[in-house]
């Protein structure tokens, strides 16, 4: 069952790969990228000028993740929301707004009364869920599974991870309806995203490596998590982790808000975890990611520095450095995710926690 490990998270985050790459089955055919159900005609997805992304927790996280390649690929404006904010607002939306609704469980409250809230404006609904014929996916104009199967952790891993794939389908499926790529880019796209089940094959060869490091860290009072662009949810969603599995004090933060408060924070011996983009993507992203590690580091952080094989101009200030494999910048969030989902669940369970079921919290969240 828990096939030969102590905690089923861990199973979970081996079957990454597999999960992303059921994910991707089937939705490129005949050169098209194709949805899994589509109520809605092809003139409706061409027609959209505005997206909204609505979820809760982990889900809200692959979300922001998505904004970025949305926005990128489709040359459209996203807003990211968390659905109990979505849901009491007054949000401006028509019949050319598309709400994409993420969930695993595909029942959470919020997240399913958000979307009703949508409808009754008349923008369209696409849900992105992990279960089969749930109350989201059934209420919605377009569906697109993701196939993580099911999850027995609490916390999510291999759901977030195909959340944030098929997010990218959806970003690519709007890209071609729009017009804004080329049918050769498209499928260029979704070739890169068939290349990273096996990247996240090779981060899990650094997983004993993390546990280590996990049991290194374990009695420290809290951990922030630095990150820019991409890597910002990928901060959020390392911190949310820890706080959940390790009950505590965890704090993702975008990189360029250092200096905006949380640098009062940093103190003598308290581990930073930083991610940091591609030496070989944008330059700049770099460079100041860089120089934000040596100001911690000079207060006096422990560096914890997840960057790219190769990249030899992190070496200096990190304290630990934890290599992933060389990605497109809009996909890196899916091998920069996997060390922090293994540094959350070791150091929980070396502080003597139940890993798969953290206290006070539930699988699915029906109550609000
Ligand atoms: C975190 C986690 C939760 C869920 C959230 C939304 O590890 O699992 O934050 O992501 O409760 O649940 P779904 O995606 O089922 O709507």
């Amino acid at each position: 069952e828990k096939g030969g490990h102590e905690y089923f998270m861990l199973k979970e985050i081996e079957e990454q790969p597999e999960a992303l790459a059921n994910t991707l089955r089937g939705h490129f055919v005949n050169g098209r990228i194709v949805l899994d159900e589509q109520r809605m005609s092809d003139q409706d997805l061409r027609d959209v000028d505005k997206v909204f992304v609505i979820a809760c927790g982990s889900s809200y996280h692959a979300g922001l993740v998505a904004k970025y390649a949305i926005e990128h690929w489709c040359r459209l404006p996203v807003e990211v929301e968390l659905a109990s904010e979505f849901r009491y607002r007054d949000p401006v939306l028509d019949r050319d707004t598309l709400v994409v609704a993420i969930s695993q469980s595909g029942e959470t409250a919020d997240t399913l009364e958000a979307v009703r809230h949508a409808r009754e404006q008349k923008a369209r609904v696409l849900a992105i869920c992990n279960t089969n014929g749930a109350q989201i996916p059934r209420e919605s104009d377009a569906v697109l599974y993701t196939h993580a199967g099911p999850e027995i952790g609490v916390a999510s891993t291999k759901a977030f991870l195909a959340q944030i794939v098929a997010n990218y389908l959806v970003g690519l499926a709007l890209a071609q309806a729009r017009g804004t790529k080329y049918p050769d880019e498209v499928a260029r796209e979704f070739a890169e995203l068939e290349a990273m089940p096996d990247a996240v094959s090779r981060v899990l060869t650094t997983v004993e490596r993390v546990r280590a490091l996990g049991r290194e860290l374990a009695d420290s009072k809290a951990v922030l998590f630095l990150g820019r662009h991409v890597g910002f949810p990928v901060a959020l969603e390392g911190a949310l982790k820890l706080k959940e599995l390790a009950y505590m004090h965890a704090e993702g933060f975008a990189a360029g808000e250092l200096k905006h408060g949380p640098i009062a924070l940093i103190e003598e011996g308290l581990p930073v975890v930083v991610v940091m983009p591609s030496p070989k993507g944008r330059a700049v992203l770099h460079s100041k990611l860089v120089s934000n590690i040596s100001e911690i580091q000079a207060r006096g952080a422990r560096t914890i520095v997840i960057a790219e094989e190769g990249d030899e101009t992190v070496r200096p200030f990190a304290d630990h450095l934890i290599e992933i494999p060389a990605v497109p910048t809009l996909l890196q969030p899916l091998v920069s995710t996997v060390p922090l989902q293994v540094l959350a669940a070791e150091i929980a369970r070396s502080r003597g926690y139940d890993v798969d079921k953290p206290r006070n919290l539930a699988k699915s969240v029906t109550v609000e």
